[in-house]
């Protein structure tokens, strides 16, 4: 029987308006690597400690009342040491933690002499459980490991002497800004105007040793979280034996969306000099600074890293390869809106940050993007493996 034509037309309509919406609402295929990710600290904890129990040896430090860092060594060679931090800048953790589960169950230490491995997960708590970039005292701890010499000579510097000054009342409202109204790309693109686009990035990430719960504010002192992890390491690890030193310290939020950049510190560039990189290594890799790579450019003037820092511990070193994996996520302006306006928020009302919390999560943290999940595991994997390499060299 045929049917009628304005049967055959409703139909028609009916099936074109589910078309449009099952393409509408597809769901991406999720990442392989999904279950190494969580969407809270205390999950990324539990998975890490469950992870971590029987593949050595397990601690934890306590950095405020609520929060610990976890540590698991894998014992090894004493000469010989790689470590992977994740969770420096709080909030960008959860890309960090994925990679560290990822390596527990893939990795397995081969051969006589290999390299003792340390993972750090979450090295701020505080910052990934409360999505916040700074610490609890709203310190950057990527700018905090100092002597106290070092912080007392950059107390007394010219607070401006990266343009910080300039940019203060842009950067620190006193308001909570409202997306409607506030302008904020009006404002940046004056600022960048004026400035330069460098230069208004150098202020931002060079950040300052004056203003307290300021943005980018990189602390008078070295803060807990620096504080037990240096107890620990001489503790646990036997420095002055250590010849060959390796550290990965894995953040988001800078460059390309999935692309990781491998920003090399200046006093940890050996790994470029090793046969175990390979030319995709090296298109991943820039000088901390360097002024020709969109993500690096404006670091030159950075001080207080946490992995130079950490690598100042081992004195007989012969080898330093120190490498931030920074992953790309959404454009700068976008992450650094997401930033001012929390900041802003909590510095009036810490208890109700209004969803401006999870505005930051979302541009440090891709988590709907499966696509960007699988990259982040599979590139950590990969600089982790070459790293690991470099120290057998
Ligand atoms: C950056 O690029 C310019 C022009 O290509 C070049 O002259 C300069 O040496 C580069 N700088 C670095 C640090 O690679
Ligand atoms: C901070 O970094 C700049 C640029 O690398 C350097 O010249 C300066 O000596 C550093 N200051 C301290 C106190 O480490
Ligand atoms: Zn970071």
């Amino acid at each position: 029987m045929a049917l009628q034509h304005s049967r055959v037309v409703q139909l028609s309509v009916v099936g074109l308006a589910l078309l449009a919406a099952s393409l509408f609402f597809k769901k991406k295929k999720p990442s392989p690597h999904e279950k190494y990710y969580s969407d809270d600290y205390y999950t990324a904890r539990d998975k890490f400690r469950a992870a971590s129990d029987g593949k050595g040896k397990t601690y934890q430090l306590q950095i405020t009342e609520k929060y610990t860092t976890d540590i698991l060594v894998y014992p090894g060679s004493k000469s010989k040491l790689l470590v992977v931090i994740s969770g420096v800048h709080g909030v960008e953790g959860y890309a960090g933690s994925a990679i560290q589960l990822a390596l527990l169950e893939k990795f397995k230490p081969t051969g006589k002499d290999h390299p003792t491995v340390v993972f750090v997960h979450a090295l701020n708590p505080y910052g990934m459980a409360e999505f916040r970039r700074w610490n609890e005292n709203g310190v950057d701890l990527n700018r905090n490991y100092l002597s106290k010499e070092e912080f007392a000579e950059l107390r007394q510097s010219d607070p401006n002497v990266n343009g910080y000054v300039n940019m203060f009342d842009m950067l620190n409202p006193k308001y909570v800004p409202n997306p409607w109204t506030d302008f904020f790309y009006a404002k940046s693109i004056y600022y960048i105007l004026k400035y330069g686009y460098l230069s208004v990035k150098r202020a931002i990430v060079c950040g300052n040793y004056h203003f307290e719960n300021s943005v980018f504010f990189g602390g008078y002192e070295l803060q807990k979280s620096h504080v037990l992890l240096t107890e620990f390491l001489k503790t646990h690890i036997d420095v002055d034996a250590v010849k060959r030193v390796a550290f990965i310290d894995i953040h988001t939020g800078l460059g390309p969306a999935g692309f990781d950049t491998l920003m090399v510190e200046h006093t940890g560039r050996d790994i470029m000099k090793t046969k175990s990189i390979d030319d995709e290594f090296r298109a991943h890799a820039a000088l901390l600074g360097d002024p020709n790579d969109s993500a690096s450019s404006g670091y030159d003037a950075v001080n207080g890293t946490a992995i130079s820092g950490l690598c100042k511990l081992f004195k007989n070193s012969e080898y330093n390869a120190l490498i931030t994996q920074e992953f790309g996520t959404v454009s700068s302006l976008k992450v650094f809106r997401a930033l001012r306006a929390e900041a802003a928020a909590y510095r009036i009302a810490k208890e109700d940050r209004k969803g401006y919390d999870k505005a930051v999560r979302d541009v440090f943290y891709s988590w709907k993007d499966p696509e960007w999940k699988t990259s982040i595991v599979e590139r950590g994997i990969r600089v982790f493996e070459q790293m690991y390499d470099s120290l057998n060299e």
